[in-house]
C-alpha cells in the first residue's frame, strides 16, 4: 500500500464504526480512501479531476485578463514614474505582482503546466504558430489599414518569434535527450524584443536600434 500524501483539497465524505472514507485530491487526481480503525488505508476509487468545459473556459478567460492586467499595470507604473506619481507607481507594480499570482493560480488550476519537455514543445508551438500564421496575417491587415504602429509593432514581434522558436528548438533537442539546453549569455533588445544568446550585436538586426539597447537576462 503506497503511502498516501494528503493535499490541502481533503474532504471526509462519511465516516462508519468501522471506516473512514476521505476524498483527496492532488493537481489533478483524486483519489477515495477507506480507512480502518487501524489506520490500514485502501485506495478505493482514483480519477482525473473532475472540470467542466464551463471552468475550463472561465479559468482560460481570467488567466488572459489576470497576465493582460499585469503587463499593462507594470506598463502604468511607469508612465505614473515619469510623471513623478512614485507612490502610485508603488501600488500599480505591486498589484501587477498580485495579478500574476492570481494568473499562476488559474493556469495551475488548469494542469497548464506540465513536464520542461512538453512546456517546451508546447512553446516551441506557440512560437512557430505566431510567426507562420498569426503575425503575417495581422502584418497583411495592418498594411492594408496603412497602420504604421500596428505593421511595425506585428512586424517586429513576428521576426523575435522567428528567434524564439529556434532557441526553444535548441532547447528542445537537448531536453529530449534528459540535458539542460548549453547556452551562452542573453540579451534582448528593448526596443523590439530581439533576444540573442551570446553577445549583442552592434545594431538590432530586427529594429535597427543600436547594440546599447540590448540588456543581459539572468
Ligand atoms: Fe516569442
Ligand atoms: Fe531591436
Amino acid at each position: 500500500m503506497p503511502a498516501v500524501e494528503l493535499r490541502p483539497l481533503h474532504y471526509n465524505l462519511a465516516d462508519s464504526m468501522n471506516y473512514c472514507y476521505n476524498l483527496v485530491g492532488s493537481q489533478s487526481t483524486i483519489l477515495i480512501i477507506e480507512t480502518d480503525r487501524t489506520g490500514f488505508q485502501l485506495i478505493l476509487k482514483k480519477g482525473k479531476k473532475i472540470m467542466s468545459d464551463q471552468t475550463s473556459k472561465n479559468l482560460k478567460e481570467a488567466f488572459a485578463g489576470e497576465s493582460q492586467a499585469n503587463r499593462t499595470y507594470l506598463a502604468f507604473a511607469m508612465k505614473a514614474e515619469e510623471e513623478g506619481f512614485s507612490n502610485l507607481a508603488r501600488l500599480f507594480r505591486a498589484v501587477a505582482e498580485s495579478e500574476t499570482i492570481h494568473a499562476l493560480n488559474h493556469l495551475k488550476a488548469l494542469d497548464g503546466i506540465g513536464s520542461s519537455l512538453e512546456n517546451v514543445e508546447s512553446a516551441l508551438k506557440g512560437e512557430t504558430d505566431e510567426f507562420t500564421g498569426m503575425y503575417p496575417m495581422f502584418i497583411d491587415q495592418a498594411k492594408r489599414d496603412a497602420n504604421n504602429d500596428a505593421f511595425k509593432s506585428f512586424f517586429w514581434a513576428q521576426e523575435a518569434e522567428r528567434v524564439h522558436a529556434e532557441l526553444y528548438q535548441k532547447a528542445a533537442d537537448s531536453i529530449k535527450q534528459g540535458k539542460d539546453v548549453a547556452l551562452g549569455e542573453l540579451y534582448v533588445c528593448e526596443v523590439c524584443g530581439n533576444t540573442v544568446e551570446g553577445t549583442p550585436p552592434d545594431k538590432c538586426p530586427i529594429c535597427g536600434e543600436p547594440g546599447e539597447k540590448y540588456s543581459l537576462r539572468r
